[in-house]
Order: C-alpha cells, then structure tokens, then sequence
C-alpha cells in the first residue's frame, strides 16, 4: 500500500538522476519565534511527502489593485468595469525572471515540468517532495510537533532558507512556518440549541421601529426566518430573477457537509415557492472535497449557511463549493499525507474557474496571528483578484468579540505569538484581509450590537482608505489611552457591516435548531448582496463586485445605524456600538 502509493506520486527514478544541487549560499527567508501551543515530538520521518506550495511574486499586484479601487469606486467612470479571467491572470502572472529562475533551482534537485502543477495564472507551483528533498532544498530541519491542547500533530519547520539568487524569486513557500493549522479554521457558529417544530406564535401585534419606520413580527425577537430577515431588511415582497446570469455561492471546508434534504425541509417551513419545485443547489468539490448526503452527517454550519443564502436568494442558481480539509498527520502510521491548508486550494479552484458565483460567503476563520503574515498578505491579494473579476466576497467577523477567550495564561487566546507574551485583541483572518467585506452580528428588533461579534483592527494590514473617514470618526470618539497596546489603530478595521445573528431557524438532520453566530450574518448579508445584484442585472448593468469602496461612500446612508452593544473579550468589555461606524457592528445592517 505504502510503496505503490508512494510511487505512483512522483516516480522515484527522478531523484536517482538528480543533478548535484548548485552550491549557492543560502539566506533565511522566514522564521518564527515561538510556535505557541506546539512542542517538538520527534524529527519529521524523511520519507514522509509533502505537497510543498511555492508562491512567485505576483509581477504586477499593484497595477491589479489600483484597477480593482478604480472599478468598484461608484464616483469612478470605469465603476463596474470588472476585468476578465485573462486580465487578472497577466497581472498576477510571476515575472519571467522569476519562472526561470525558479525552475532552474527545481531542477538542480531533480524535480522535472513533469513532477510540478502550476495555477493557472502561474502564481503558485506544487509539488509533492519526500521531507528528506525539502530539507536539503530549503537548507533547514523538518519536525513532527504536537499540539498541546488538541494533541494533534503537524510536520513543520521553524525558519527555511534559500539559495541567496532565487530569494527574490519566491514570496513564500508553505507548509514551513505555517503552525495555525488550518484544521482549526474555525466555523463562526456561536451556539445552537433544540427548537420548536413550529414558530412560536407570540400573539402579540407585529412591532414597529419608529426610526426605519419598519414593522416585524413579534416571533423574529425570538426566532429567525427568512420572512423576519425581508421584513427586518426591508424586501418583502421582492423575487429575483432565475434568468438574469445571477448566482451565490457557500464555502464549506473540514468536511462540513450541506444536507439537501435539510435543505427541502427549511424551504418547506420558511420558503413555500422554493418547496413546490423541489429546488436545490449545485454541489461542486474541490479538491476532493466530499458530499455526504446521510443526514447523520449533516453540519450545522453548511445547513446554516445554505439555507438562509439560498432561502433569501431562491430562485437564483445557487452552488455549494465542498474544500477537503487537511488529513491530519499520524506518526504511527507510514503513509504520506497533505501538509495543505485549504485556502490556496479553495482559492486556486475559485481563481481557475470561468465563471465563479457573484456572491460567496464563507463562515470560517482564524485568529489573524495564527496566519503566517506572508501567507495572509497572499491570500488576501488572491482574493483582491477575485473581486477584480467581479466576485463579492463575504465572511464572518468572527465570534469573539475583540478577541476568542480572555488573556488568562492557561487559554492564551489574547497572548501575542512573537515571543513576547503580550496581551493583545485578535481579530480574525480572513475577515482582516482590505478586499473582503467582513460581517458582524446583531440580535433584536429594534436591532442591537451582539455580544459576540468579532470587532477590531488587524495587526497584519493597514487601514484602506476607503474606511479613513468612518473609522477615524470611531477613534475620535473613543477616551484617551482607551485600549491602549492592546490594538492597532492604523490598521485595517472590522467588521464592516453586520446582520441578526441569534436565534436562526436551521434544519439538521432533519430538526430544526436554533443557531447563532456571524455565521449566520454572512450567509445573510450575501443572501442580501445577491438580490441587490439582482436588481442590477436586470437593469442591464454589471454586478457590484468587491463592495467595500461603495459601502463607505454612496451606500453608507443606506445601513441601519445601529448604536446599542458592546463585544467584550480578552478581558475587557471591548468596543461599544456608537453613532457611524464602530467596531461592533460596522456601518450597521
Ligand atoms: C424585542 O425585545 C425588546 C427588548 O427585549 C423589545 O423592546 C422589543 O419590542 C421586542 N421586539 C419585538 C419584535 O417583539
Ligand atoms: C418534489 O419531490 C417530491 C418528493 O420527492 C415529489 O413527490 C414531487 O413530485 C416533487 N415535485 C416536483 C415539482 O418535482
Ligand atoms: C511566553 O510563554 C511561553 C509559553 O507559555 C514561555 O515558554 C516563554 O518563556 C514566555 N516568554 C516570555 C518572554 O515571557
Ligand atoms: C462604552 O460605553 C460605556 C457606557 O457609556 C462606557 O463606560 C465605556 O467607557 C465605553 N467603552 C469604550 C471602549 O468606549
């Protein structure tokens, strides 16, 4: 088993020819200090493959990113003048130097065009290699390391180096320093409990909020639906279209799988149209991602996320995209596994695609620190890409308020990872990242900031200009020294909108389950972003796109201002809702 599989992965008469490697010296690339929560178990087995992923320098990403502020500025005259898959992919194509220069190094360790998968822009190269081979090309010491709390293990690298005239050729290499393994990207579930197999009739009159001017049914204080979230968000009454080339699209990672009957249940209970044609969604794997279809299996977080997206979008074409989470490593068993995160092969599937969904949301993420910052700048110009096509990209905030647990040494949650133990907030990743639109929570009606939506500043990238204003009026009011240390006030701020959270009516397994968390807000919010789109389209004009820049400007007065909550974490009672936007609930809902 051991011995075809290995074989059959990359022939091993390649390395009997190697050519002996060019004696140049070596540079460190990267390095990371203290992996936090992770202890050495023994030396990486040097048989053991690993899917190595070299990042070439994209030769023009500032080129791309000023297109991308050009056309999703509404004020700007190529507004919505989204570029095409060729376009994007001659922005980001490596130099050619680069190419050369990086194959030439490949080869001098054996490995062929034939052993190497390119993405399609040429960005990034994979290639699967035994430890013993990246050891030597990466001048370093792979180790097996074990997770303290989770007791999971990892095949690392603390620093790699490379030979000194291809450092400027390679942005990165992973998996090396890479220790937030992308196995604990999180789902921004909050909590979900057992429900009522009906609406709780409250037979109290419908409520009213005298500043929207909007009347909802007493039950939606207690109970989502999708009737609650057209009247909560104004659109009763308004249907998409089927045949105007719209879409939406859910990210599923770590085997979380969507349930169709679920799915036929919720659109029975809230979505009656939806019900009588039996609609469903397209399932589409990526990288092997899995579609369990036994109701035993069925995630909370992609019945959430399916349901509401596509409940609120019904009828417009809909697609669940399943990625294959990393199988974990197992020292004791010889068999070789994938060191990958998904986000490169999410992103990699999403980029190659011709026509990717106009609206994706995922609920998944990752304290912003665990992310290598190498790594998080990438993928965030890959998902700058994404909305230069045209792509609206949301995610959650994350569920922790300004930082998942408190600054208690034991937890650690809110304790730098650079050595020097620091209390700091934690935003999340990659809600962080400038060119995605990060969604927060709420709860209520009138609606009120939730406790648990993740709020704050990234430590990674600085703040865009389109949030200057907003987020500098949030500053101003904020008292002298408040939180001082404990957050970067340059940097990119989140979230920056927010949706209700709480007490969302999900079918699983085929009962219904109150769940809450932003991952209810960013299916919601892309449910809402997909009949906006729907309202464009029909007029004949082209889709919204990456959205920050109009939200802060020309949208801005169309959010609910919302002034009430706070998002207390790391010890602290965190941020508080204010007047314009704040750090709880963005611009508002
Ligand atoms: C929801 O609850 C709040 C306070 O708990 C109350 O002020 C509001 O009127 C309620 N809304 C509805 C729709 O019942
Ligand atoms: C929907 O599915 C049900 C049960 O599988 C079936 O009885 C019904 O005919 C279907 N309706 C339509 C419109 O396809
Ligand atoms: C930081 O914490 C780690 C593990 O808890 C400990 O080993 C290290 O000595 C601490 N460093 C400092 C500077 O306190
Ligand atoms: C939040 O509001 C409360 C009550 O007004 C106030 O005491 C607190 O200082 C505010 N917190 C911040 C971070 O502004």
């Amino acid at each position: 088993m051991w011995v075809s599989s290995l074989v059959s992965i990359l022939p091993l008469v390649v390395f009997a020819f190697a050519l002996p490697s060019k004696d140049c010296e070596h540079q460190v690339k990267e390095e990371v200090v203290s992996p936090q929560g992770w202890t050495i178990f023994g030396p990486a087995p040097s048989d053991h493959f690993i899917n190595l992923r070299i990042a070439l320098p994209q030769s023009n990403f500032d080129l791309l990113e000023q297109h991308l502020y050009e056309i999703s500025d509404p004020y700007h005259e190529r507004y919505g003048a989204h570029l095409t898959k060729e376009e994007v992919e001659d922005l980001v194509a490596p130099h050619p130097d680069s190419v050369v220069a990086v194959n030439e190094w490949l080869s001098s360790h054996g490995i062929q065009e034939e052993d190497i998968s390119r993405s399609s822009a040429g960005d990034w190269i994979t290639i699967k290699v035994p430890v013993w081979l990246v050891e030597k090309m990466l001048d370093t010491k792979y180790y097996v390391w074990k997770h303290s709390t989770s007791g999971e293990y990892i095949v690392r690298t603390t620093s790699y180096s490379l030979p000194k005239d291809i450092l400027d050729h390679v942005e990165l290499i992973q998996p090396t320093t890479m220790f937030g393994t992308f196995k604990r990207l999180k789902s921004t579930i909050h909590s979900i409990s057992q429900t009522n197999s009906q609406v709780q009739s409250q037979n109290q009159p419908p409520v009213s909020d005298p500043v929207t001017g909007l009347t909802v049914d007493a039950s939606c204080n207690t109970t989502i639906t999708i009737t609650c979230l057209q009247q909560i968000y104004n659109a009763v009454g308004y249907t998409p279209s089927a045949h105007v080339g719209n879409s939406v699209g859910i990210s599923g990672y770590l085997g979380d799988f969507a349930n169709k009957a679920d799915l036929q249940s919720f659109f029975e209970d809230q979505v009656p149209a939806a019900a009588a044609v039996n609609a469903t969604y397209n399932f589409v794997s990526v990288a092997g991602g899995l579609d369990s279809q036994d109701p035993a299996d069925a995630s909370d977080e992609s019945d959430l996320d399916t349901q509401f997206a596509f409940g609120l979008s019904f009828p417009v074409k809909s697609t669940f995209f399943s990625t294959a989470g990393s199988p974990p490593f197992d020292p004791d068993v010889k068999t070789p596994t994938d060191t990958n995160e998904p986000y490169t092969d999410w992103l990699d599937f999403m980029l190659s695609h011709p026509n990717p969904p106009l609206t994706i949301s995922t609920s998944y993420g990752d304290d912003e620190q665990t992310v290598p910052e190498s790594f998080a700048i990438r993928a965030c110009a890959e998902f700058a890409a994404l909305g230069a096509r045209g792509v609206s990209l949301v995610f959650s905030s994350g569920d922790g308020g300004v930082g998942d647990g408190d600054s208690n040494p034991t937890t650690q949650k809110c304790i730098t990872n650079d050595g020097k133990n620091r209390t700091q907030f934690i935003p999340e990743f990659p809600a962080s990242c400038p060119f995605v639109t990060a969604v927060g929570g709420t709860s209520l009606f009138p609606e009120q900031g939730v406790f648990f939506s993740g709020g704050g500043f990234s430590n990674y990238f600085p703040r865009p200009s389109y949030q200057d204003a907003a987020v500098q009026g949030f500053l101003n009011k904020l008292r002298k020294g408040t939180y001082s240390g404990l957050f970067n006030p340059n940097g990119r701020a989140i979230p920056d909108v927010a949706t209700q959270s709480e007490f969302f009516r999900v079918f699983i397994g085929g009962v219904p389950f109150h769940v809450a968390g932003t991952s209810a807000a960013s299916p919601t919010f892309a449910g809402f972003v997909t009949l906006l789109n729907d309202a464009r389209l029909k007029k004949g004009l082209p889709p919204l796109g990456f959205l920050n820049p109009l939200l802060y400007s020309k949208a801005a007065s169309g959010f609910n201002d919302i002034t009430v909550g706070n998002n207390p974490g790391c010890g602290t009672e965190g941020f508080n809702a204010t007047v314009g936007w704040d750090a709880v609930t963005g611009l508002g809902t």
